[in-house]
């Protein structure tokens, strides 16, 4: 098979355009989710971070699709641990694989790996910095709930400064004319440069480090966030401000009809469970979208359209 190498690292590099090709491509993936479209191609899913959603929505879209998976989900178990680089681990997984979906604790791991690969590589989260499948689901998600990406109002909740989902989400609403709330402790803040980044790109937005119910209210949409323990160097400090934001359902209860909570999960406590039940609450059935969209990008990445 003639492979077109496609990389996906950061949504940087989608044109509005191509992101509205592929969430069409994913609405046709979600009504025919089974196709053996894929008969005789091999993905690779390596994974150096734990994770449930992104490699099992990866691999449950590869198998849908009819392709076969190789990969690990605990790079203690490879030579890496012996001391082989990320170069030739990639090196030698694209002489087995046609695409490579790979998740990795260093921020700018995915982009050196597509760099070196003669394989596509997808980008399925490095470190605190992009997390460009997720985003995709996110946006597919606020489309189909609220029927457009433009002039709504998203509130963004938690873990701003290592969340790579929310950095990743604000780079791919530059194409989008929505409004922004910044919600988080002083010490999670959104990182500056990510600010400078709406700034330059005309993406409005005000921060606050109070969750209050003018702020639930006045939200289309309401992003919550896990504070992201993996990543605090002292855990003192993760444990100060890891029960920040609590979302409970007593809280919603002026809020709009429209509105949708979303999470990129997994939770750990900023959603208490009496939420799930609130017809707002939408992150299980988020994270189910996944699974339409990451068919949609490993096709992409091969050249195959539907
Ligand atoms: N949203 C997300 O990346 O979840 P996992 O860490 O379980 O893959």
């Amino acid at each position: 098979m003639s492979v077109r190498k496609e990389s996906l690292i950061s949504l940087e590099e989608l044109t509005k355009d191509k992101i509205l090709y592929l969430l069409e491509q994913a609405e046709k993936f979600e009504a025919e989710p089974n196709r053996r479209i894929l008969e005789g191609v091999v993905v690779a899913t390596l994974f150096f971070e734990p994770s449930t959603r992104t490699r099992l929505s990866f691999e449950t879209a590869a198998n849908r699709l009819g392709a076969r998976v190789i990969g690990f989900s605990d790079a203690a178990t490879t030579s890496s641990t012996k001391g082989e680089s990320l170069k030739d681990t990639i090196m030698m997984v694209s002489n087995y694989a046609d695409v490579i979906i790979m998740r990795h604790y260093l921020e700018g791991a995915a982009r050196y790996a597509s760099e070196v690969s003669p394989v596509p590589i997808i980008n399925a989260g490095d470190g605190a910095n992009q997390h460009p499948s997720q985003t995709m689901l996110d946006l597919y998600s606020i489309r189909k709930t609220q029927g457009r990406l433009d002039d709504l109002d998203i509130t963004l909740v938690g873990d701003l400064k290592y969340g790579r989902t929310v950095h990743s989400m604000l780079t791919a609403m530059r194409h989008f004319s929505s409004r922004f709330r910044f919600i988080a402790p002083a010490e999670l803040e959104m990182p500056q440069e990510y600010k400078e980044y709406c700034c330059a790109n005309h993406i409005a937005y005000t921060e606050s480090s109070e969750f209050s119910y003018d702020v639930i209210n006045g939200s289309d949409i309401i992003y919550m966030t896990r504070v992201q323990k993996e990543r605090f160097t002292n855990l003192m400090e993760y444990e100060s401000v890891k029960d920040s934001f609590i979302l409970r359902n007593q809280m919603l209860k002026n809020a709009r009809p429209n509105l949708r909570i979303l999470h990129p999960l997994p939770r750990v406590n900023e959603i208490d469970q009496d939420v799930d039940s609130n017809p707002a609450a939408y992150y299980f059935q988020q994270a189910k979208n996944g699974l339409y969209v990451r068919e949609a990008l490993i096709c992409h990445s091969l050249g195959i359209d539907i």
